[in-house]
């Protein structure tokens, strides 16, 4: 069972959690997942959530007491913790950190807004002994905030637990997939289904002939071409 918890301080953006694929991976509990209002959790009286800058500058930070307060409360001093804080300015997420991901037995994440959390929070958090803590970015490009990117981050990851998807052999062909010998970079060939003829475009004649040497040999060849395509952009 993976627990991930969300902070955020709009909870309601974060409701297609229950929805498809994540909803039947918590009626399994394969998941479960729980959200967090960031001002339900603070402890102070204002309940205050961000201040202005040191040092200047437009945009408020988010406060180091609420999200430290926050994240104490959901959170045992036994337990190994994966904190993930969700920044234009992280890591790269990939399948491959997906993957790791999936591993893990309780996942946090903290879903900024404004310019951000105070950077005190990750430093605190990556000190603490029980606790790894992951600057993640989604993409080259600046969100209103973490919780988009939460959840794709967890749809990501979700779907490599196993027992979450109803057919595991999905998993193997597909684009980014990892093979047990290290990452296969190459992206998935084109997949077609009935009718053989639509609106004047035939399906790839091997595709028809039954032969599955033929057939893995032409997948081989476009999944190649295609990542050889993207390569070249
Ligand atoms: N918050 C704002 N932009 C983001 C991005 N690209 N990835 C993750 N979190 C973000």
């Amino acid at each position: 069972m993976l627990q991930i918890d969300l902070i955020s301080i709009f909870p309601e953006y974060l409701a297609p959690l229950k929805l498809s694929l994540l909803g039947k991976a918590q009626d399994k509990q394969l998941l479960s997942i729980n959200i967090h209002d960031l001002r339900d959790q603070t402890a102070d009286v204002h309940h205050s959530v961000d201040d202005t800058p040191y040092g200047g500058g437009a945009g408020m930070v988010m406060s180091p007491v609420a999200w430290g307060d926050a994240i104490d409360q959901i959170t045992k001093d036994d337990e190994i913790v994966d904190l993930i804080i969700l920044t234009p300015a992280g890591r790269k997420f990939t399948q491959k950190i997906a993957l790791e991901f999936s591993k893990s037995k309780h996942i946090i994440f903290a879903c900024g807004r404004y310019e951000g959390i105070d950077a005190r929070v990750g430093q605190y958090y990556a000190d603490k002994a029980n606790f790894r803590v992951h600057e993640i970015s989604i993409g080259d490009y600046v969100l209103g905030g973490g919780e988009v990117a939460a959840m794709v981050i967890i749809e990501a990851t979700a779907r490599l637990i196993p027992g979450v998807l109803g057919n595991p052999d999905s998993l193997k062909e597909e684009s980014h997939s990892i093979t047990g010998d290290g990452e296969d970079l190459l992206v998935e060939y084109p997949n077609y289904t009935k009718p053989a003829n639509w609106r004047g475009l035939e399906v790839p004649q091997v595709l028809l002939s039954g032969n599955h040497g033929e057939i893995a040999k032409w997948r081989k060849a476009q999944a190649e071409r295609r990542t050889r395509e993207l390569g070249s952009e």
